[in-house]
């Protein structure tokens, strides 16, 4: 009749659930302890999430909770303590180590005397041993404490009236398939189970722990026999103790059953409320999981950087030497040359020359068009002059000179940057090259004009005398307004250097070669009026320098002509694609200028700025001028003794070496 009431009761007014209640056996479930009704005092309390936190975060405060009500441990009618079980499923977070908690069963709640953090909030120095205190508890325990003989700081301890165990184990479990023993941290922070279970017929204890999702171990971590009949009150209260000994620990109970004269029923775990995230906890995420991947992307990344970086190294990588830094402002950086020209892409060429490819380009920066001359250049020697020639090139200035922009060195490679010509070469309006236009003559006379004033301020006007030493149609360049601009610098004077004793390699283009040069290798401005003077005679015919014939003989168009002045028809030789529409006076004074210009006697060669008087008008050409030596007279004379140079040259043009031990200028000079 009592027993429906009670359970009535208990169910209405504690809340929690009762299973199994009959006939002595008794038991409850907290699946959390939210909303449940449970005995708190000290430092104890139940967080909002529904865990149970024994030691709330404080310091040297004990914590308890029990179960409100006291069982019968003792069967009415034999006295002794009946069988029970419990489980539940603790976690300790700590930052230091600290003290652990038990789970206990005292005939009392009031545990006011009892003292904190070795005596685990349980018992007190007075009454740790005494039968009197009837208290069975097992302690959770990671501090090791030597006046309670502890093992070690990570045990499990069957503790009966006193703090010091009668039996205890290193924390741990057997695992079931091998039988072998596993560790496990008390304080890991991570959940983990436990079973106690006494059996009263036997008076034996044992005492199981796991980690969280593991069923219970076939062999319980310890089995001690200890006749709890002579032990625990008739009737008395279960619960949790703990008393943290330093700053934020935690000793959360996340669940508890207990079954008296009957199993604990068992919890679905997976309704437990979570610990909190933890120190540590959110670093192992961190550590396991974020940082492996932040790591392997990172070195990843890095790597496909340092790839990227050495390719892009290699790709734009230039030779830069010390000496150079005075150059600076005249350097370009490979990048953006290799941006300019799209990467030297074959439909940037421009024209393809003895010394290379010439690239068109565009610098967004200074939104200037360049042309790009590409030169293969495997030697060092020279380079350093070559360069300083280059930037004080670089700095001439003239309205019928190509800027030279500046240049780049690779390995390898050298790049000179020039203003780019948006009209091209002359050589292709001369030749009838695709689609086009005649020049007509007042083009081509302010060409030679331009082409004149370009020479006489390189070998005159300038600090120091600049010898071109290529002048041809090919490098004379026509700017927007059609004014003929002389290009290509420099580049004779790169193979002009590391000249050896015995062979002087003479630079410039077979046609327009003053004979001394081609025996004497010495560049002067004389030599530049000779091709000069070519030049003039090339543009007013339109033809080349040197053609063949029907026979396969190489006819010089300064033969040519010189012919036709001696005939007296020299105007037959203008070009007849000019239809008769150009000035006489003008034409004939130009081609006996030309003539004048490529005399074989360097002597007898105008000066530039003579020649610009004569192109002016200032000064008419002088009727004695002097007699004209053709290149068949040379090569007869040649062929009769003197070494020969000129006729034995190959069509095309030339970087070739002559050896300099036959002197024509000399052998004629003497001759005469
Ligand atoms: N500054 C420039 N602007 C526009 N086109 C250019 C420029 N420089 C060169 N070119 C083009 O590139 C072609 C090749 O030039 P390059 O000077 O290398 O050859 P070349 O004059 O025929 O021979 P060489 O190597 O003896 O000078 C030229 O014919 C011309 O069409
Ligand atoms: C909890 O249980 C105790 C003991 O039975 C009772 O006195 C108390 O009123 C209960 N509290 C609640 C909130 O149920
Ligand atoms: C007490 O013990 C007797 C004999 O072992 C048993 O029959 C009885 O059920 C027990 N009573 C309770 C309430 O456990
Ligand atoms: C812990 O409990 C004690 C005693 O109830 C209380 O004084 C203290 O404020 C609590 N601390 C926290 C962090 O809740
Ligand atoms: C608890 O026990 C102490 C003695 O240990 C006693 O002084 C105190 O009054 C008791 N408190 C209650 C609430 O019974
Ligand atoms: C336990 O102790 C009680 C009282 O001394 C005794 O009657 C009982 O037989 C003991 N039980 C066991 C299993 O030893």
């Amino acid at each position: 009749m009592k027993k429906p009431i009670l359970l009535l009761l208990q169910i209405l007014l504690l809340g929690f659930d009762l299973v199994n209640f009959s006939c002595g056996e008794y038991a409850f479930i907290y699946s959390g302890f939210a909303h449940n009704n449970i005995t708190l005092d000290g430092a104890a309390m139940v967080t909002a999430n529904g865990l149970l936190d024994i030691t709330n975060g404080s310091t040297r405060l004990n914590g308890h909770a029990f179960y409100p009500i006291p069982l019968r441990f003792r069967n009415f009618s034999t006295g002794m303590v009946q069988s029970f079980s419990t489980y539940f499923v603790f976690g300790i977070q700590s930052t230091y180590p600290s003290q652990g908690f038990t789970f206990f069963i005292a005939p009392s709640k009031n545990l006011s005397s009892a003292l904190p953090i070795q005596f685990l909030g349980l018992l007190n120095n007075q009454n740790n041993g005494d039968m009197e205190n009837q208290i069975f508890a097992v302690e959770f325990d990671s501090i090791k404490n030597i006046e309670f003989q502890d093992i070690n700081n990570n045990h499990v301890g069957i503790d009966i009236n006193s703090l010091i165990s009668v039996n205890s184990y290193p924390a741990g479990f057997y695992n079931d398939k091998d039988g072998n023993f596993n560790n496990l941290i008390i304080t890991s922070s991570e959940a983990m189970q436990v079973w106690v279970d006494y059996n009263g017929d036997i008076a034996q204890i044992s005492v199981t722990i796991a980690p969280m999702g593991m069923a219970k171990p076939l062999k319980p971590l310890g089995r001690a026999i200890h006749n709890l009949s002579i032990v625990l009150s008739e009737m008395a209260y279960v619960g949790f103790s703990s008393s943290a000994g330093r700053d934020n620990t935690r000793h959360y109970i996340l669940g508890w059953s207990f079954g008296l004269s009957s199993l604990a029923p068992s919890i679905d775990i997976t309704n437990l409320p979570k610990m909190p995230r933890f120190g540590p906890k959110p670093r192992s995420m961190v550590l396991e999981i974020i940082l492996p991947i932040a790591t392997a992307v990172s070195i990843f990344s890095t790597g496909t950087i340092i790839v990227l970086l050495v390719r892009r190294h290699l790709r734009y990588s230039e030779i830069r030497e010390d000496w150079e830094v005075e150059f600076g402002p005249h350097r370009f950086s490979y990048r953006d040359l290799f941006h300019a020209t799209e990467g030297f892409k074959n439909k940037n060429i421009l024209g393809i020359g003895g010394f290379g490819r010439v690239y068109k380009g565009f610098l967004p920066v200074s939104k200037l068009d360049i042309a790009v001359k590409r030169v293969s250049h495997d030697s060092k020697q020279g380079m350093k002059e070559f360069v300083a020639e280059v930037v004080s090139i670089g700095r001439l200035q003239h309205c019928n000179i190509v800027q030279l922009l500046g240049y780049c060195r690779r390995k390898g490679e050298l790049f000179l940057v020039y203003e780019y010509m948006p009209n091209g070469s002359l050589d292709k309006y001369l030749y009838g090259q695709e689609d086009k236009l005649i020049l007509t003559w007042s083009q081509r006379f302010r060409i030679i004009k331009g082409i004149a004033s370009g020479l006489v301020y390189l070998h005159e006007e300038w600090e120091k005398v600049v010898i071109h030493r290529d002048i041809k149609a090919s490098n004379v360049l026509l700017d927007a307004q059609m004014n003929g601009r002389l290009g290509d610098f420099g580049l004779a004077r790169l193979y002009d250097h590391g000249v050896d004793a015995q062979t002087t390699r003479v630079v410039g283009t077979i046609g327009y070669l003053a004979p001394e040069l081609a025996s004497s290798g010495k560049a002067t401005p004389l030599t530049d009026v000779f091709s000069f003077g070519i030049f003039v005679l090339e543009v007013i015919c339109g033809r080349r320098p040197i053609k063949e014939d029907i026979n396969g003989n190489q006819i010089m168009l300064v033969d040519w002509v010189l012919e036709h002045w001696q005939k007296r028809s020299l105007t037959d030789t203008v070009d007849i694609r000019l239809q008769d529409d150009y000035d006489v006076g003008e034409a004939t004074m130009a081609l006996k200028l030309g003539l004048l210009c490529s005399h074989p006697f360097a002597d007898a060669r105008p000066k530039m700025r003579q020649v610009m008087q004569y192109l002016e008008g200032e000064v008419s050409i002088p009727e004695d001028m002097p007699p004209h030596l053709s290149f068949e007279m040379l090569t007869l004379m040649q062929n009769e003794g003197f070494d020969s140079y000129v006729m034995s040259y190959p069509s095309s043009r030339t970087n070739h070496s002559v050896t300099s031990h036959g002197s024509l200028m000399s052998a004629l000079s003497g001759g005469r």
